[in-house]
């Protein structure tokens, strides 16, 4: 994290600045749906903490929040209240004795750059030596265990198994794809574009890479994993997931991590799911999907792998950190079109 990078004015002293939810995207976000505001920062009551919020993790998932979806897994977020979202906190004020000013904590939050809370489902993040802020809440919040419950939990791999990722290049998928190389696995990660399969080779180090924009996926796979594909962490859905459904092995397994292709006005209103689905049957395939905050309790068993792996340089992750509140839209936006290179967030405050 370079110590000047040049964040938006904030809130005047004594206000808070915050996306309000306005009205429900139909496909994309469009402009309407969310607008700036800025209020008086509260007065804290008993139990309530104020926290300064430093980053601001962008998800893919963040797009069905604002929808009503049926089956979902928790509620949309009501309109004319603050958008949700996970954030890397510092403890501005406390009138709540489990935490205390200048401690650094992350949560679900708001995007925001100021969060009152009662502190129900945060935590507290002790920095990891040699770990800089920014990488420890990129990975440790979401994507990491995301991908380490995933694949350890849900995917099970073992040593040779041939393992294909989706979105291999994104927060999640690098992950998930590094995971299996370290478990001993050869991985195959699929990504648009020279940059992002460039760096998976390169940097990632994994076996092969496909890239979905200028080669034929299913044509690809069946080259690369020619007795079959053991493990499919499915990020994407659609094309992409047909493409490994045709190569699976008999008895394979398919984590569905998620189905980011569908979202933009997908999901719920029955959007491109995959198409080949009857190879689960001819291919005896056994299929999960996760949701990662079932697994909060459990995070310490996955940051146990993760800190180690990243303080040795095993794991490689890249950051893509856009600067100030005003522009989380955007950003978010641009993840639905393959624009983020590796975890997006936004630094809202300066890290202290
Ligand atoms: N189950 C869970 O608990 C859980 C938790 C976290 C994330 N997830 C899922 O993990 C996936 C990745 O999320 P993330 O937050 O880590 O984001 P990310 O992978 O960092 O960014 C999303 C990437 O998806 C790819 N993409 C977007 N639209 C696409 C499309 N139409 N076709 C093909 N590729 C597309 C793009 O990469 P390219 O440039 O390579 O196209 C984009 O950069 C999402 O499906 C998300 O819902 C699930």
């Amino acid at each position: 994290m370079e110590a000047a990078r040049s964040l938006s004015p904030q809130a005047n002293a004594g206000e808070m600045r915050y996306w309000r939810l306005d009205k429900r995207p139909k496909i994309e976000i469009e402009d309407d749906c969310l607008s700036l505001q800025t209020v008086p920062i509260p007065a804290l009551e008993e139990g309530q903490v104020l926290m300064r919020v430093v980053y601001l993790s962008l998800d893919a998932t963040n797009r069905l929040w604002m929808e009503e979806i049926e089956n979902m897994y928790m509620p949309a977020v009501p309109l004319g209240t603050p958008m949700l979202g996970f954030v890397l906190a510092e403890v501005a004020e406390s009138r709540n004795p489990g935490f205390r000013p200048g401690q650094i904590a992350m949560g679900l939050g708001h995007w925001a750059s100021h969060v009152v809370t009662d502190g129900e489902g945060w935590m507290a993040l002790d920095r990891p030596d040699g770990i800089p802020l920014s990488l420890a809440f990129g990975v440790l919040a979401i994507a990491g265990p995301t991908a380490w419950f995933g694949m350890m939990d849900v995917g099970r791999p073992k040593p040779g198994d041939t393992v294909v990722v989706s979105a291999a290049a994104g927060a999640a998928g690098s992950c998930a794809a590094q995971i299996a190389r370290l478990k001993g696995c050869r991985v195959i990660g699929i990504a648009g574009g020279a940059d992002k399969c460039g760096w998976l080779k390169d940097e990632a180090k994994l076996d092969a890479v496909v890239d979905y924009k200028t080669e034929n996926v299913a044509e690809a796979l069946h080259r690369l994993a020619p007795e079959g594909i053991d493990i499919l962490y499915e990020n994407v859905g659609g094309d992409i997931m047909d493409a490994s459904l045709a190569n699976m092995k008999q008895g394979g397994t398919v984590v569905v991590c998620g189905l980011i292709s569908t979202y933009n006005g997908g999901v719920g209103a029955g959007g491109t799911g995959p198409k080949l689905f009857h190879n689960v049957i001819m291919k005896r395939l056994r299929i999960q999907g996760f949701v990662v905050l079932d697994y909060m309790a459990r995070y310490g068993e996955a940051w146990a792998e993760l800190i180690p792996w990243l303080q040795k340089g095993e794991l490689k992750f890249r950051l893509d950190i856009v600067d100030g509140l005003e522009k989380s839209v955007d950003a978010l936006r641009s993840m639905y079109h393959s624009g983020n290179s590796g975890k997006l967030m936004v630094q809202i405050g300066a890290e202290s």
